[in-house]
């Protein structure tokens, strides 16, 4: 049975595996998608996380923005469980709702409960906040209003500065409006410095949770990308998944991560996200699964608890 935890300061209980869904409509068709979610649930995890982008970043490959949303709106009024699950999605990078003006906000938050078939996004993230020229108060507000209207239960955000962040908080507090419960930022044992430091320090004093995406660093931390070896994958991209391979850290990384997993007869990755979950401020990794069949290794990490030599051994990989 899996126990639930306290997002933040949100009242929201998530599973400590957040199920990322930006597979669905993209490597995944919408039976599979289908399959995973179901997959998902029965094993414990009400936590899923989309955007109302996805996935429209590879056009090549046929992808529409919303897809995902649609799949997980149709998947949630066919099995009749939205209130046994926490849905998050996102605004600020879908082509036609780009950025984060409020009007954008206020119009992409319709089109999401749309596509989601349901009256109220439970945690509604703000993806990027490219355009610095938008005073946080603005979006702040933008997004306290869908609170207030009951459209919205719990705000967050996601890549966004240290600076942006605080004062954001700040803003929230003095003028008592919602404010973020959680940060999702990429952060994973190749991807450090995108998370500890400044962010990492924000989310312990303020309270936030820590919400990790590219937990598997987009699937390089289950092993299947080598060194050398070229692997027929669209996520083996510069700057995604086979990236790392060639990789000093890289190498180190997965290195550590086989001892670890042979000695404690586990995957690979049910290490590297064991590993994420010890960090302080981390509620709940986001990983994604294409197929019902990478689901136990992502959920094995719930129940494999590294010691203190194994923690050691990985971060010291990963520096
Ligand atoms: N806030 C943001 O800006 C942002 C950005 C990116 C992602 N996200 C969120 O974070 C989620 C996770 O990111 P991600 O999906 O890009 O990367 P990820 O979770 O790091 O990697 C997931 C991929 O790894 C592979 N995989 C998973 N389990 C496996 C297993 N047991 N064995 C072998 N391969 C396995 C699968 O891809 P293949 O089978 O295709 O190899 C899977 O789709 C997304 O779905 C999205 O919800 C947020």
């Amino acid at each position: 049975m899996t126990e639930l935890r306290a997002l933040g300061s949100s009242g929201l209980l998530v599973s400590p595996l957040c199920l990322g869904g930006n597979v669905f409509g993209w490597t995944a068709d919408k039976a599979q998608s289908f399959a995973v979610l179901d997959s998902y649930v029965a094993a414990g995890g009400n936590f899923i996380d989309t955007a109302d982008s996805y996935m429209h970043y590879f056009p090549e490959q046929g992808n529409e923005p919303g897809q995902s949303e649609t799949i997980i709106g149709d998947w949630l009024a066919t099995r009749r469980n939205r209130d046994d699950v926490v849905i998050a999605t996102k605004v600020g990078d879908h082509p036609k709702y780009m950025g984060l003006a409020p009007a954008t906000i206020k119009a992409a938050a319709e089109e999401s409960l749309r596509r989601l078939r349901t009256d109220h996004i439970d945690l509604y993230y703000t993806h990027f906040d490219r355009d610095e020229s938008i005073p946080v108060d603005e979006i702040v507000t933008a997004l306290d209003d869908l609170v207030k209207a009951g459209k919205v239960r719990a705000i967050a955000t996601s890549n966004i500065s240290p600076e942006r962040l605080s004062a954001s908080l700040a803003f929230s507090d003095r003028e008592g409006l919602a404010r973020y419960v959680a940060l999702q930022p990429p952060y994973n044992l190749v991807s450090r410095d995108t998370y500890e430091g400044a962010r990492r320090e924000i989310v312990e004093r303020e309270g936030l949770a820590c919400v990790p995406y590219f937990a598997l660093a987009s699937g390089f931390l289950t092993g299947k990308y080598r060194p050398g070896e070229s692997v027929e994958n669209v996520r083996n991209l510069p700057g995604l998944a086979g990236g790392y391979a060639d990789t000093d850290r890289g190498v180190k990384v997965l290195d550590a991560l086989e001892r670890v997993a042979t000695a404690r007869e586990v995957e690979l990755a049910t290490v590297a996200l064991a590993w994420l979950a010890e960090q302080p401020t981390v509620t709940a990794p986001i990983a994604s699964a294409r197929t019902v069949e990478q689901l136990p290794a992502l959920f094995a990490a719930q129940d494999l608890h590294l010691t203190d030599t194994e923690l050691r051994t990985l971060t010291a990989a990963s520096s």
